[in-house]
């Protein structure tokens, strides 16, 4: 039994099958559609969801099976004081595969121990949102081609930002990947993601705090929003929330060819009347959100298609 806690839990290899499943499945959704019947997913959210979690369901009942679930601390027996090793032995009883959102870092890992079903992290405090990147080097992919010989630039808050985390681990494995950076010092990516990862592996990368001196070199821009519910006092939030907007000017900068991504839910760091930008590719990533993760799914089941 596998689950899935990091990016790197998969080979470069099984990502790769992992994806190509997932284009099929756009292509032919019906061949799709009972691949899992009698199947059900447990969807365990102790922190607020809108993309994640419904995505999640929805790739769920698009194979066939049916979903059960809480959508917060409240309204479960965590409130109670339950443990999540204890709740994930009950939810082992219902379920043949769970997904997990906690606001403590190593809450999925945790239960994942004692789990009797695969468990999939959807988000750990600040730590890692594996399916989160799953669903954007499936949109890189697929805007841009094979993975390798880019320029990604991670713009806004990229200290507490867990998908930025999650997405340098899983990029430094293709060829010839760079790195802007981009956010106000405050905000820089851990020093564990520049040491361990980026130094780690000679990954070439510049920290910079202006958006419009990055723009122009960038092959991928993903931008992120400050991450309010992470901060300690309100008065450092508001200070930082609008530092990057990107808005139809600054997109004059860019490449033609630059894509925007975006994990959503985007709050003023994204101008709407970008969105009418070809270039502005965030609402195409939640639909590959939801193909990824259709195939994850099956991947964790070890469902096969006649
Ligand atoms: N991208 C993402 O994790 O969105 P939600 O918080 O809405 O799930």
């Amino acid at each position: 039994m596998r689950h899935l806690m990091s990016p790197l839990d998969f080979s470069v290899e099984e990502l790769d099958q992992m994806m190509d499943l997932a284009m099929d499945i756009e292509k032919n959704r019906d061949k799709y559609a009972h691949v899992c019947d009698g199947k059900r997913l447990a969807t365990l959210f102790y922190e607020p969801s809108t993309r994640t979690r419904l995505s999640f369901e929805s790739a769920m009942l698009s194979l066939g099976g049916q979903v059960i679930g809480f959508h917060s601390a409240d309204s479960s027996s965590a409130a109670k004081g339950e443990s999540v090793s204890d709740t994930i032995r009950v939810i082992g009883c219902f379920a043949d595969i769970a997904a997990m959102r906690h606001p403590k870092e190593g809450a999925p890992l945790v239960a994942s121990t004692v789990s009797t079903i695969p468990v999939i992290n959807a988000g750990d405090g600040g730590h890692q949102h594996p399916t989160q990147t799953l669903t954007d080097l499936t949109t890189i992919r697929a805007l841009k081609g094979p993975l390798g010989n880019m320029t990604i630039g991670l713009c806004g808050d990229l200290k507490f930002g867990r998908t930025v985390h999650s997405l340098i681990s899983a990029l430094v494995r293709y060829p010839n990947i760079r790195f802007v950076l981009i956010s106000p010092p405050e905000l820089r990516v851990p020093s564990y993601i520049r040491e361990d990862i980026l130094d780690a592996n000679n990954i070439p990368y510049e920290e910079v705090i202006r958006l419009e001196d990055a723009l122009p070199k960038l092959d991928i821009l993903y931008m992120t929003r400050v991450q309010k519910e992470r901060f300690f006092n309100e008065e450092d939030y508001v200070r930082m929330k609008d530092f990057y907007v990107l808005d139809r000017k600054k997109m004059a900068l860019a490449p033609e060819d630059m894509y925007v991504m975006h994990p959503l839910p985007r709050v003023n760091e994204i101008s709407v009347e970008v969105d009418a930008d070809p270039r502005a590719a965030y609402f195409r990533q939640v639909q590959y959100g939801m193909y990824i993760r259709m195939a994850l799914i099956m991947t964790l089941l070890e469902v096969k298609v006649c």
